[in-house]
């Protein structure tokens, strides 16, 4: 198995590693080898929860057929249990036995899987999927993730992963196994360490329920998904009532407030920069949207880290991957209840 390329980046720091101890207050952290896929497959199938590496962020998965698992998981976030998870699944075929496919669902599973696209489609009779997945929709997310270790876990389990964030509700999605650890240690029971995740952002959510529509820019572009199907996509008319429920409009929150569409610093705030601006922090020096995606939630796991309580970010172009980069920034920033 190649479980290949991805697996150089820094992983935790050896004392934070406890290999197969198991208990209900300790979080057992796998190595991305067949053996620790092994591992993670067999705590999924006791009914644990395992978070795993996505080429997107890491996901914080369960059976999505048994329900005190996925309850599990609501209960470890602490989720507003109207939010419906995404189920992960290794390949396309496993998907067509869960949801209908029409043609543009077809194509965009085609073109975008495996990689960072999901899509919500009507969910089929008797598929065994929780109700707590979907929330009580009759639709169904479903993503097919592109990283050697998401694939090896699920290939390894053989059937539908619940999975949304490794992250508590509200907070700052993980693109780490330490964050996963910082913000869940307490709460899960496995974690496959698969280092940094090389998007950064989450995956984009295309309702292929009726007319195509993006309910959640992401790690690929609308201009991508718009292009291959030929035609634009629609957008959930109202963002107060959006179709994907999650999208609240607090989210992503780092401790700090954050101030938008800054050029300086003011006294007492912390600039995280784009750009060539002088900043302590840069998503991107060079201006790259892609870099800079990759970096986001890093970057404000690092603000936290300094105890940054005001924050300043430069302006972001609002085009590619910068819509889904401000528009979770512009939900770090939201007043929060
Ligand atoms: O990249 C990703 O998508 C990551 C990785 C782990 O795959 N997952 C992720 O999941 O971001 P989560 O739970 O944080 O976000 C899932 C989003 C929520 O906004 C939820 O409301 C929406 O998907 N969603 C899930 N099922 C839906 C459905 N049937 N209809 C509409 N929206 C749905
Ligand atoms: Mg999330």
């Amino acid at each position: 198995m190649h479980l290949g390329t991805r697996l150089n980046y820094p992983t935790l720091a050896p004392q934070q590693q406890k290999r197969h101890v198991m208990t209900d207050s300790t979080l057992s952290i796998m190595q991305p080898d067949p053996a620790g896929l092994m591992d993670a497959a067999k705590l999924l199938q006791a009914g644990k929860l395992v978070a795993f590496p996505t080429e997107t962020v890491y996901g914080l998965g369960a059976d999505a057929r048994d329900d005190t698992a996925v309850a599990g998981i609501y209960a470890a976030k602490g989720r507003p249990s109207f939010n419906p998870l995404i189920v992960h699944l290794a390949d396309q075929e496993m998907g067509e036995t869960l949801c209908a496919f029409n043609d543009d669902a077809q194509r965009l599973a085609s073109a975008f899987w495996p990689g960072a696209l999901t899509l919500v489609l009507p969910l089929k009779p008797d598929t065994g999927i929780s109700r707590l997945v979907t929330a009580g929709l009759q639709t169904l997310a479903i993503r097919v993730p592109d990283h050697p270790v998401a694939q090896g876990l699920l290939t390894a389990f053989g059937g539908p992963v619940a999975a949304p964030s490794a992250n508590p509700s509200g907070r700052v999605s993980p693109t780490t196994a330490a964050h996963v650890a910082a913000g869940l240690e307490n709460k899960i029971d496995g974690l496959v360490d698969g280092g940094a995740c090389g998007v950064g952002l989450e995956s984009t959510i295309v309702s292929c329920v009726g007319a195509p529509t993006l309910l959640r820019a992401g790690g690929i572009p609308a201009e991508a998904i718009a292009a291959c199907l030929n035609r634009p996509l629609a957008t959930a008319a109202d963002p107060a009532t959006p179709m994907a429920p999650g999208q609240l409009a607090s989210h992503y929150a780092p401790n700090g407030t954050i101030r938008l569409n800054a050029h300086t610093a003011e006294k007492g705030e912390v600039m995280l920069g784009f750009g060539p601006v002088d900043a302590p922090l840069n998503l991107s020096p060079s201006g790259d949207l892609t870099e800079a995606a990759a970096r986001l939630f890093d970057c404000l796991h690092q603000l936290d880290a300094m105890a940054a309580t005001r924050i300043a970010v430069s302006p972001i172009p609002n085009h590619g991957l910068g819509v889904a980069i401000n528009d979770r920034l512009r939900r770090a920033a939201a007043p929060r209840d």
